[in-house]
């Protein structure tokens, strides 16, 4: 089975080569590299190319014939998507309909695409159902919320075309074999913020408003760790070449922790101290974010193996001391 992994050199797309590689897939990555790394891609080759690229993207998939594509390549910094929509509409929307053009016109069917919670906006239920309407509230969100129309619309218009959307919560954590993990340049989430404080690189942490209605006033979100996430795609796959049935899924652990208990819990794992300091809200951030995830569960039996924030946290910390 080959598969074609668009952002396989990036943090959650090396973690799903890996798998795939580990599970006998034949792989391939396409990547511009940049936000990902040479070394992240642990198996199969490397194309360095741009999506926008149509020439080298079409060769691929000649040469390669692709039985599926996995689609990971993506902007995924909210603040920028504010400050800059173009970036964000052309690498996340425009580039993603050429890749879906492509794989028309050469005969591709299958698609799993890399979503996210901020379709959802600020939910009014949780945990939130993967029916929940789609309000997002930043540029980022929105691309996310375009691509799962165009991918609704394609699934309907019989030419065979099927995907898998899922909507990933707060993805956080590294291979637990440390091989791979987040390696990206002014990282703006929060367990990777508190690792990187822990190790001194970073002065102090903020917390982003501590006047939420939530227990102890901070944020709460549902983390999920990469290596899990990972596995949901192997199963997306599965299913989707077993069943041809076009499908959502929500991807979180369906129950959250505060903004205070990731701090106390990398405090603890990290053995250290450091400077913690209240701040203003961050605009845009919904007080609480957790996932129903009985669909996923039940549809594509999905058992994850790392629900323990501590594991979480460890993973993370272990991949920081090494970068
Ligand atoms: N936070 C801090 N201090 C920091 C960093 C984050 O207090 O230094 C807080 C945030 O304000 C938020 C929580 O920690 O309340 C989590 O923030 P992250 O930046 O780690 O993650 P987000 O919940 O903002 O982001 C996630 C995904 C995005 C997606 C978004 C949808 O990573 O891709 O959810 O709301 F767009």
């Amino acid at each position: 089975m080959r598969i074609l992994v668009t952002g396989g050199a990036g943090y959650i797309g090396s973690h799903v080569v890996k798998l795939l590689g580990e599970r006998g897939y034949e792989v391939i990555t396409y990547d511009n590299l940049s936000t990902g790394h040479e070394w992240a891609v642990l198996y199969g080759k490397l194309i360095r190319a741009d999506l926008g690229d149509r020439e080298t993207l079409r060769k691929v998939f000649r040469e390669f014939r692709p039985q599926a594509v996995m689609h990971f390549a993506a902007h995924i910094v909210v603040p920028e998507s504010v400050r800059d929509p173009l970036k964000y509409y052309r690498n996340n929307v425009v580039h993603t309909l050429q890749l879906l053009e492509t794989m028309e016109e050469f005969g591709v069917k299958d698609f799993i695409f890399s979503s996210s919670a901020a379709v959802y906006g600020i939910p009014e239920k949780i945990p939130v159902p993967e029916t929940a309407p789609l309000k997002p509230i930043n540029p980022y969100g929105e691309t996310k919320a375009t691509v799962e129309r165009i991918l609704r619309d394609l699934s309907r218009a019989g030419t065979g075309f099927r995907y898998v959307s899922l909507r990933y919560f707060n993805v956080a954590g590294a291979d637990p074999e440390g091989r791979i993990g987040f390696a990206y340049p002014d990282p703006t989430h929060l367990i990777i913020r508190a690792v990187k404080t822990a190790k001194g690189e970073l002065e102090r942490l903020e917390i982003f408003g501590t006047d939420y209605p939530t227990p102890d006033g901070t944020c709460i979100r549902d983390f999920i760790h990469v290596t899990d996430l990972a596995e949901a795609h192997l199963l997306a796959l599965q299913y989707l070449l077993e069943t041809g049935k076009s499908e959502i899924f929500n991807c979180g652990y369906g129950h959250g922790y505060s903004v205070l208990e990731v701090i106390r819990a990398v405090k603890k794992v990290t053995g250290r101290d450091f400077p913690v300091v209240e701040a203003p809200r961050r605009p845009g951030d919904p007080p609480v974010l957790v996932a129903e995830n009985r669909k996923i569960r039940e549809r594509l039996g999905w058992r994850p193996r790392y629900d323990d924030l501590e594991f979480i946290v460890r993973t993370a910390w272990e991949w920081e001391k090494r970068t």
